[in-house]
């Protein structure tokens, strides 16, 4: 069964970037744990993560910085619908949709998209909420770095409606990140 599922790293404060969209604290992160249990990994298990994914969506920003930093489209073969209120620029031959719809408007083809592979929410943080929101998001999976900024882009932009999620997977990575899982309980 697909799932919609909020799938980023953040600091142990609660942000995914800095303010001016940096993610120095993520890709310069070097850290250690060698406690029991862990799994080796520095970005937690991205690639277990991706090969479930069958469709994708973002906000511009996040978007952009993809696009500007990232040589080749990274998600090739899977189809991403952008979010934004402008028109820009898609990789040539790639499924990538620009749109200024309504979330709730697109999820049902987002879903038939992802087949029986999951919906990554990428981010940001209001576009998670958009989809909390409307309540479409059915997990919430955040690696957390332990770095803390003070200020930056937040995991969410707003309150999440409902009550606390029910924490349903963790695992430890022998980089010192820690993987939470949870699953947002509606009412
Ligand atoms: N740590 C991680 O794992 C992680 C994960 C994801 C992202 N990031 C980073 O976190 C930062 C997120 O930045 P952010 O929160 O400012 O931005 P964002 O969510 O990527 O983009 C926000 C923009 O998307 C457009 N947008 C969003 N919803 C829309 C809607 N329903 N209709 C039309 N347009 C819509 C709007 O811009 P326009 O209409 O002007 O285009 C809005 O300003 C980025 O730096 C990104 O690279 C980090």
């Amino acid at each position: 069964m697909s799932r919609t599922q909020y799938y980023c790293a953040s600091t142990l404060d609660g942000f995914i970037a800095e303010a001016d969209d940096t993610i120095d604290w993520l890709t310069g992160y070097r850290g250690s744990y060698d406690g029991p249990n862990t799994e080796p990994g520095g970005r937690g298990n991205y690639e277990r993560f991706y090969e479930e994914v069958g469709a994708l969506v973002m906000g511009s920003v996040t978007y952009s910085f993809v696009i500007d930093e990232i040589d080749e489209w990274p998600y090739r073969g899977k189809p991403t619908w952008v979010l934004s209120s402008r028109e820009l620029p898609t990789p040539d031959g790639e499924d990538v949709r620009i749109t200024k719809a309504d979330v709730s408007d697109l999820h049902r083809e987002m879903i038939a998209a992802a087949g029986e592979r999951h919906l990554w929410v990428v981010g940001g943080g209001d576009v998670a909420s958009q989809f909390a929101d409307a309540g479409l998001l059915d997990d919430v999976i955040v690696t957390v770095v332990p770095v803390v900024l003070g200020e930056g882009k937040p995991l969410f932009d707003r309150r999440l409606p409902g009550g606390p999620m029910q924490l349903t997977g963790t695992r430890t990575f022998d980089s010192g990140m820690v993987e939470l899982t949870y699953a947002i309980v509606r009412k």
